[in-house]
């Protein structure tokens, strides 16, 4: 669906640099977001056939996303309306012209987001404790997604490394910041953790990026089931192959030929998807880093019994 811009008013639209980062309650965000999108989400109207997939960023937000939308289209990746997730990673992020250099004037997502139609598949990276209360309220379902932090911190060193939205902060930096829990969006360790923890409620599923590779049928009618999607044998078969890493590549081609995927022009082709595999970590730390990594690891952990196969 195309986006109407009539929709919006001027007061919607904010003159805003995208550049550098800032701090909001002590966490640091890049300028891709702003501080009252982050406080909008306080009295955000949540509906409760809404679907939020929640994940700390390179933990397979994007494969989640596609398979709840190929869940909802009956497998087929043509009919999927992209609306609440067209080139966007993150909700609160401003709208496709944030990553045009010569424009000033931007349009927060989340706005889209509000006038969108149901049922809405809206994905974000914020830490639980910002996202809307009225996704409680409402029981609306959050799928979790988590994959294990030496994965995600070496796609995310490929995905913004070395550029804006990573601060410009290269490899070793980036990999104390995540120890430290000092990266943008906070402590992946508090955001798996508090996750883990809120597992039980019956409008949240907590998934394993390890655990969707090693068994990506039993992901898709686990998350199916979530959702009381019930789905035939075939339909399965088919959102299995089209959410493939090879499945994906396909259809965003095609979305790329129809001109629709803003954030190609930004970020290259095919932004969100890179190797799609378990334990790329291992092509990219020393030996040492890796001693490091798991002496924090173990003592970050040490509160939970949250577990992640690291190949
Ligand atoms: P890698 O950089 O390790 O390849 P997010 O969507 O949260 O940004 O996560 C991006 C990661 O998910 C990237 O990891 C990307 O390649 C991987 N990914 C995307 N689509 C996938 C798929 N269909 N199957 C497996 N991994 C996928």
């Amino acid at each position: 669906m195309k986006m109407d811009l009539s929709l919006y008013s001027s007061d919607d639209w904010l003159e805003h640099s995208v550049h550098g980062s800032f701090y909001y309650d002590g966490i640091k965000f890049n300028a891709l977001v702003i501080p009252s999108s982050i406080e909008a989400m306080k009295t955000f109207d949540v509906r409760d056939d809404d679907i939020w997939i929640n994940t700390y960023a390179k933990s397979g937000t994007h494969w989640t996303s596609e398979i709840v939308h190929l869940i909802l289209n009956h497998g087929n990746p043509e009919t999927i309306d992209r609306t609440t997730t067209q080139g966007n990673i993150e909700m609160i992020y401003f709208q496709k012209d944030s990553y045009d250099e010569g424009k000033t004037r931007h349009l927060p997502f989340y706005k889209i987001i509000e006038k969108a139609p149901s049922p809405r598949i809206i994905q974000s990276h914020l830490p639980v404790k910002y996202l809307p209360p009225g996704i409680d309220e409402k029981k609306a379902k959050v799928i979790y997604v988590a994959r294990n932090p030496k994965d995600v911190i070496t796609s995310l060193d490929r995905f913004v490394g070395n550029n804006e939205m990573g601060d410009y902060i290269r490899w070793q930096g980036a990999l104390k910041e995540f120890m430290a829990g000092t990266r943008n969006y906070g402590s992946w360790f508090d955001h798996v953790k508090t996750s883990w923890d809120l597992r039980h409620q019956e409008n949240r599923l907590f998934i394993k990026y390890e655990d969707m590779k090693k068994d990506p049928k039993g992901a898709v009618e686990s998350i199916a089931g979530f959702l009381e999607r019930p789905l035939s044998e075939d339909t399965v078969q088919k959102i299995v192959k089209n959410s493939s890493f090879k499945g994906m590549k396909k259809s965003f081609d095609k979305i790329e030929e129809a001109g629709k995927e803003e954030l190609v022009k930004a970020m290259g082709k095919y932004p969100y998807m890179s190797k799609g595999v378990v334990a790329s970590w291992k092509k990219r730390f020393t030996v040492s880093e890796n001693e490091e990594f798991d002496r924090v690891y173990q003592e970050k952990m040490a509160d939970t019994d949250l577990r992640f196969d690291f190949e």
